[in-house]
Parts: structure tokens; C-alpha cells; sequence
């Protein structure tokens, strides 16, 4: 591994937490149908291996949302780059995102999506790095909870890259 880097999950971690999730959602919407919408880019992995776990009907759907500013600080201007296509009214809509910092992301989302009367809206996170939380956010599944350092792998970069490791790291600073 990168010298710049410090191994927090491996492979084998993240997928017993993936699988755990996945068994509680399963559970959870037993009988029920439900729109997984992946939050792009970063919640692109999780999504992928959460949605293969989960044994009940599926509709999966992407929203590309982006901040603007450097790779480490998060901006507070939210902008969707490309919605969902799914009409989600009456529908059981989960939210997946890699992971929550400031919490504006999700909100801005959750408050989006409520509008279009939904019968139910979830959130599902990998990461949780609750320290820095500005927004409150109700996180209904939820992996690690991780302290205030930025992270990558698993989908989650920095300046567009690492997103392919299997595995999360925290970049030495
Ligand atoms: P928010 O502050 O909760 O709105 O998080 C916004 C977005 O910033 C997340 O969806 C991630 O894409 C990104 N982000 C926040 N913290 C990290 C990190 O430690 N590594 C990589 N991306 C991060
Ligand atoms: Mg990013």
C-alpha cells in the first residue's frame, strides 16, 4: 500500500459489514419493493455490492450529485449533475452514499426526494464520520462510525483518485 496511506477496513471487514447491512435491510422491507438510489460517484462500490445481498425486489437508481471546492474540504453548494428517472411517489426509497461528513448531502437529497412523496425514505451509509456533522441526519443503516480523517477506497477519492481500492485507508496528512 501507499505510504501515504493507512489502512482502516480491509476487503474481508467491509464485506461482513456489507452482508450485516444488507441482512437488516432485507429484513426490514420484507414483502415490500424497494428504489436503492446510489448517490455517484462515491457510494458507487457500496451500492453495488449491498444491492447483490439484498433479497427483495429492486429497482436501482443514480443521482450524480457534486460540491465544488478542494478534494478535502467539502462545499456547502450542492448541485445535481444527473437525477434519478424513477417517479418515486408511493415507492420505498433508500438512499446509499459511501459516507456522511458534514451531512449536507443527504439532507439536500432527503429534502428533494420527500417532496415527491415517496411512501418511505431511508438512509443507508458505509461511513459515518460523525464528529463533523453540521446537518442532523437519521441514518438508518449505518457501517463504521469513523473519526474526523479523510478517507478513500471503496469508492471514495481524493481529487478523483483511489476510488478503485478495495479497501478504506485514511490519507496521512
Ligand atoms: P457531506 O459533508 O456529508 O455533505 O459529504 C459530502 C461528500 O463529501 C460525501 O458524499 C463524499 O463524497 C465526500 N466526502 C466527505 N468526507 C470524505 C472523505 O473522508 N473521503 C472522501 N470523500 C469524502
Ligand atoms: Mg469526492
Amino acid at each position: 500500500m501507499d505510504d501515504s496511506l493507512k489502512m482502516l477496513f480491509d476487503e474481508q471487514t467491509i464485506e461482513r459489514k456489507v452482508a450485516e447491512l444488507a441482512a437488516k435491510i432485507s429484513h426490514d422491507y420484507a414483502g415490500k419493493e424497494v428504489v436503492l438510489v446510489c448517490i455517484l460517484k462515491g457510494a458507487a462500490l457500496f451500492a453495488a455490492d449491498l444491492c447483490r445481498r439484498l433479497t427483495v425486489p429492486l429497482a436501482l437508481e443514480f443521482v450524480h450529485v457534486s460540491s465544488y471546492g478542494s478534494a478535502t474540504v467539502a462545499s456547502r453548494t450542492i448541485t445535481v449533475k444527473k437525477d434519478i428517472d424513477a417517479d418515486i411517489r408511493g415507492k420505498n426509497v433508500l438512499l446509499a452514499d459511501g459516507i456522511i461528513d458534514t451531512g449536507n448531502t443527504m439532507d439536500f437529497l432527503l429534502k428533494r426526494y420527500r417532496e415527491r412523496g415517496p411512501a418511505s425514505l431511508k438512509v443507508a451509509v458505509l461511513l459515518d464520520k460523525r464528529s463533523r456533522r453540521s446537518v442532523d441526519v437519521p441514518l438508518d443503516y449505518r457501517g463504521f462510525e469513523i473519526p474526523d480523517e479523510f478517507v478513500v477506497g471503496y469508492g471514495m477519492d481524493r481529487g478523483e483518485k483511489h476510488r478503485n481500492l478495495p479497501y478504506i485507508a485514511a490519507v496521512r496528512t
